[in-house]
């Protein structure tokens, strides 16, 4: 695109030069029919998150964190249409890049880390208890880990054997998934579990969190959407009323506590941002740990 052809923004906008775009489950799934047939989705604009200089600001256009300014190292969270190389979006959804973080992790922070804030808060962990986290070093776990452990909740997180020593290193207590998670985790909590938070959505990730937590109203996923309604737990995300106004409220101090340097973004793989078809057949594969970034 030449320099004549750079879009505009309206009042209220701005305009973005990307550097890194993170890359969700979410952005393979709205087209591989895991979310079913929806017409109003389309036409997709994929990508929900990056990270990227501010080319333009329009009139009276201020995010969450105050005046934006050309020249601006940002996150960018429009939800969707990050994938390109020049972004117009809301000033509301902009904000200072954490310095502590690379552009790659910047642009891999807001998504996983809202979800994970979300669950801190639905489960209502507190300091001196116990959460059950399945999928601990995933993208959103991690997250979560790092958001409990603050706290001074004590993290039991399931995880592959190649993780326990990266999960032991966030403050967590790992344990293998597979047949007998129950006992085992039964084992490391033997004063119990308050809540889990499911990011992985098997029935075992399900069952273990139904018998080892008493309060269902205490038991979050983010996957098993089907379960939660069944088994009568609480399910975050799309469909839920409650997602967007408890999300919105934890950006500004996710981006905060990244720029003290108290939250780390694990990236596992770049991408040139022609080959995100590449990146999202990995990413449904077993895949390294971390987040899978586009550069454009
Ligand atoms: N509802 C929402 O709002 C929302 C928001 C964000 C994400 N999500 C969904 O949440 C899921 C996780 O997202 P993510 O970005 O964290 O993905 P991710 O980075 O790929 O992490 C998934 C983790 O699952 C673990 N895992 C794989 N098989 C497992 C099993 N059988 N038992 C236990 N753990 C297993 C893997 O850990 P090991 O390598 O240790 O096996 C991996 O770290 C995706 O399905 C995504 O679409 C939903």
């Amino acid at each position: 695109m030449s320099e004549e052809e750079l879009p505009v923004p309206a009042p209220g906008q701005v305009l973005v030069e990307m550097r890194a775009i993170g890359v969700n489950p979410i952005d393979y799934k709205l087209y591989s029919g895991a979310l079913g047939a929806n017409e109003s989705r389309l036409p997709l604009h994929l990508g929900a998150e990056g990270s990227g200089v501010v080319l333009e600001v329009g009139a009276n256009a201020a995010g969450p964190a105050g005046p934006i300014s050309v020249g601006d190292e940002v996150i960018a969270y429009p939800g969707e249409g990050a994938y390109t190389r020049r972004l117009v979006l809301p000033a509301d959804y902009v904000f200072p890049r954490p310095k502590a973080l690379s552009w790659e992790q910047s642009a891999g922070l807001m998504l996983a880390g809202t979800t994970a804030a979300e669950a801190m808060v639905v489960t209502g962990v507190v300091d001196g208890e116990t959460l059950l986290i399945h999928g601990a070093a995933g993208g959103v776990g991690s997250l979560a880990v790092q958001l409990a452990v603050a706290k001074g909740v004590t993290v039991i997180g399931t995880a592959a054997e190649s993780n326990h020593e990266f999960l032991r290193g966030l403050g967590a207590i790992p344990v293998v998934y597979g047949d007998g998670l129950e006992s085992r985790v039964r084992a490391l909590a033997p004063n119990g579990v308050a809540a889990a938070f499911d990011t992985v959505g098997t029935d075992e990730a399900v069952d273990v969190s139904l018998a080892v937590v008493a309060d269902r109203k205490r038991i979050v996923t983010i996957v098993a959407f089907g379960r939660a309604q069944r088994d009568g737990f609480v399910a975050i995300g799309a469909g839920n009323p409650d997602t967007p106004r408890i999300r919105k409220a934890a950006r500004l101090g996710l981006v905060e506590a990244a720029g003290a340097g108290k939250l780390d973004v694990v990236v596992a793989k770049t991408f040139p941002l022609e080959e995100a078809a590449r990146a999202h057949a990995e990413l449904q594969r077993p895949h390294p740990r971390g987040k899978f970034i586009l550069i454009p």
